[in-house]
């Protein structure tokens, strides 16, 4: 077996791979947050239909989400190839955890953290993303005024008009610039006005809060990046920015629009 081969099939190579995996789905979730951010917007989602257009359509974009589905994969196959592991190694269970129990119930949790989840994901993925790629959702038409940028008008098209109409051009006569694009917006819009579901988002963003908390400091514990001047950032930056800051902006996205509809 090749040296390289030998480090990614270690224990200490896979917990690698999954410190890896991990800190790049912790930028993405810095760059979907921010994205996101377009939802709070009082402009009947064009800016966030068009963001969505831009994040499906512009190729280095797709690159990365490829490698972003495969990161998604890694990490959860070497989860539980590693627990399957020390499983292995430990095959009946200690009596008393020495050592364990001492360790932050983050810690000792990270696989039940991690399931939730990668189910949550699933689901997400499933009603957003690939209704957006796959279903037959209808558009929306913003006439945009070229004098006052903030006052827009919306329509709505089928599914199939798109490309019946030439989009995206600006009518000087009428002073409006025309935007077409698939409205995702009202997709989620709508997603987050039964109560549950906003639940079931907000109680996924506490599980994402947990995982961080720890997976966060943990990660550059196993790449070796935890030199003692820098482990105060490193924490700060697991609780407050990754635990705490983060997972909160993304439960006020589904409670924003439940509460708007009251
Ligand atoms: C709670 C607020 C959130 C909202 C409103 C939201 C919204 C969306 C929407 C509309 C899409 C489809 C369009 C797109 O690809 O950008 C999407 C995709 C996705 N979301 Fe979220 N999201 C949220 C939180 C999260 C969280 C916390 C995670 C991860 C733990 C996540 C993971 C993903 C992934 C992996 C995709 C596919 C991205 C791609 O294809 O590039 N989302 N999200």
């Amino acid at each position: 077996m090749s040296n390289f081969a030998q480090t990614f099939s270690s224990s200490l190579g896979k917990k690698l791979i999954m410190s890896l995996t991990g800190l790049f789905l912790c930028t993405f979730l810095i760059v979907h947050l921010v994205g996101n951010f377009q939802l709070f917007k009082d402009d009947n989602g064009q800016a966030f239909n068009s963001y969505a257009y831009l994040m499906t359509h512009f190729t280095p974009i797709k690159v990365v989400s490829y490698l972003l589905y495969t990161s998604i994969i890694v990490h959860a196959l070497y989860a539980l190839i590693l627990t399957m592991g020390n499983r292995k190694a430990r095959p009946v269970g200690y009596a008393v955890q020495a050592g364990n129990a001492n360790s932050p119930w983050t810690s000792r949790n990270m696989g039940i953290l991690g399931t939730i989840l990668l189910i949550f994901i699933v689901i997400h993925m499933g009603d957003f993303w690939w209704k957006y790629h796959n279903a037959e959702l209808p558009y929306a038409k913003y006439e945009i005024s070229l004098d006052n940028p903030q006052d827009i008008k919306v329509s709505e098209l089928p599914w199939d008009a798109k490309r019946l109409i030439h989009s995206d051009y600006v009518d000087t006569q009428a002073g409006k610039e025309i935007v077409v694009s698939k409205d995702l917006y009202k997709v989620v819009a709508k997603a987050f006005t039964t109560p549950w579901y906003v639940a079931l988002y907000v109680l996924s963003m506490v599980a994402l809060s947990f995982h961080l908390i720890h997976g966060f400091r943990s990660a550059f514990q196993t790449i070796g990046w935890d030199h003692k001047k820098y482990v105060p950032l490193i924490r700060f930056l697991g609780v407050w920015i990754f635990g705490v800051l983060i997972p909160l902006l993304f439960a006020a996205m589904p409670i924003f629009f439940l509460l708007k509809n009251y």
